[in-house]
């Protein structure tokens, strides 16, 4: 019976995205068994698996620490409790297994003596031989350890792996995460309210495995929902691997509006007339958006409604680009007037330009000046599903405002082979339709996702439309 692994923990174990092995299973070269791939054939392609360096876990945690900073990495260990009761399940299952090896030791062992016995009956001296040759054979070999399983091993202390009924989707989580947190951090718009324990919003049947409260929370599950498996997701996390019932978001319209005072952690230039407004939302309270959507902000007298420029997959990061603008009175706060821990009330979430993650197609986003805010977003979301073969951005935008993201944009380009990155500062949208159909003689069978100012949003839908592209595969914002 070959060893399976779902392609989550395949790719991880060799360092690759579950894109690139969706294509390997594509081209033949790597067989699938019902969406699970067999150890053996990931080592045949993947042989130059050392677990000494640049383990696949590794390399993973280092495209996510390109694609959002470094922020990823402040979480990667589990809690004393969760390590100490992930390694007493491994304990337990080395345990079982030496046990199990015993016995057949001890059958040997009988069996061989019981040969013994009956030596001078016709075949058995034969027989005894046979044996006594292929044990000092199995005993005498040192194999080198299977790389993948020790990784394995290695990777199930480290983090849990989730998955979700009915959707199948799949989540690891790391760290001291609850199981909310890793699943939005996944790009996974599972079901939540107040994210602190007390609205019960977050409530998931756990199917199989095991987990472990590690924040508190004032909800009480009924007794006959304990009994059925019920759990609270922001107040519980996964001792060992998992599958569990819950409900995802499919649409913009199932969350709801929420008001929540943020506290400024950071104003940074992007450049000469764009700032980027970095916002972290209360620990007990998060702001529960789909990327691409947009938040009112305000601030003393001002207000403004900007697209939010991180996904949920950011933590309880917002981040918002504020463009310099001396007649906008909210624009004149952030450069002149708001520092470092204000308050900003926020409102929202807002619109209907938001992923569409169950589509099977390959994404170019379009951006124009700043409409790369929203577009920043649905990338991050992309990248966090990793389920989409390509992603191109194409990002048009002329000073003052510029790619103020420029080497952002190019060290996704660097980490991801399935991101590409084509910035455009001359001509106007007809060129840069154009740019795209040469690059892409498919153009119909992608999704677009185009964001900017109304003119733009225009002008790029018109030429898209000259294109024949299907207005059904296109997704559109102005900003
Ligand atoms: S989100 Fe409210 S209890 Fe979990």
């Amino acid at each position: 019976m070959p060893q399976l692994l779902s392609l989550s923990r395949a790719a991880r174990l060799v360092g690759t995205s579950r894109v690139a092995l969706q294509q390997q299973i594509r081209s033949g070269a790597l067989p699938s068994f019902d969406g699970m791939v067999a150890a053996e054939d990931l080592l045949r392609l993947y042989p130059g698996i050392r677990l000494e360096e640049d383990g696949g876990f590794e390399q993973v945690m280092q495209i996510k620490a390109h694609a959002f900073g470094k922020r990823v990495r402040e979480r990667m260990l589990p809690s004393q409790e969760i390590l100490s009761q992930r390694l007493f399940e491994q304990s337990t299952e080395l345990t079982d297994l030496r046990n199990h090896l015993q016995r057949y030791h001890t059958m040997m062992e009988a069996l061989r003596e019981r040969i013994r016995q009956h030596e001078a009956q016709p075949g058995m001296a034969d027989l005894g031989a046979f044996l006594d040759s292929q044990l000092a054979e199995i005993l005498g070999q040192t194999e080198a350890p299977n790389a993948l399983a020790v990784m394995d091993d290695m990777l199930r202390v480290m983090s849990a792996h989730v998955t979700l009924h009915p959707s199948r989707h799949e989540f690891f989580v790391e760290g001291a995460d609850t199981l909310l947190e890793a699943a939005l951090r996944a790009g996974l718009a599972v079901n939540y309210g107040c994210s602190n324990g007390n609205c019960g919003l977050c409530k998931a049947r756990v199917i199989s495995g095991q987990v472990q409260k590690v924040r508190p929370h004032d909800y009480v599950l009924s007794e006959a929902e304990k009994n059925q498996g019920y759990t609270l997701l922001c107040s519980h996390a996964a001792v060992g691997d998992l599958v569990i019932e819950a409900l995802e978001t499919s649409s913009a319209g199932d969350i709801p509006q929420q008001q929540i005072v943020a506290r400024i952690k950071a104003i940074e230039a992007l450049g000469d007339d764009v700032r980027l407004l970095h916002l972290q939302t209360p620990r007990n309270n998060r702001l529960r958006f789909l990327a691409g959507q947009s938040a009112t902000l305000v601030a003393g007298e001002t207000s403004a409604q900007l697209p939010i420029a991180s996904c949920p997959c950011d933590d309880r990061n917002l981040h918002f680009h504020v463009v310099r603008d001396a007649k906008d009175d909210f624009s004149r706060q952030v450069y002149e007037v708001l520092a470092a821990g204000d308050p900003i009330t926020v409102f929202g979430p807002w619109g209907d330009f938001v992923l569409r993650a169950e589509s099977p197609r390959p994404i170019l986003f379009v951006a124009g000046e700043a409409g790369f805010a929203p577009i920043k977003g649905l990338i991050e979301h992309a990248m966090s599903l990793d389920s989409a073969e390509l992603l191109h951005l194409y990002w048009h935008a002329s000073p003052p405002t510029g790619h103020y993201l420029a080497n952002l944009c190019r060290s996704w380009a660097d980490a991801l082979d399935n991101f590409r990155y084509t910035p455009m500062a001359e001509g106007w949208v007809n060129d840069l339709v154009e740019c795209m159909a040469k690059d892409h003689a498919d153009l119909g069978a992608f999704d677009i996702y185009l964001a900017g100012s109304g003119a733009f949003v225009e002008g790029a839908t018109n030429a898209l439309a000259q294109q024949g592209f299907p207005a059904a595969q296109l997704v559109a914002t102005t900003t």
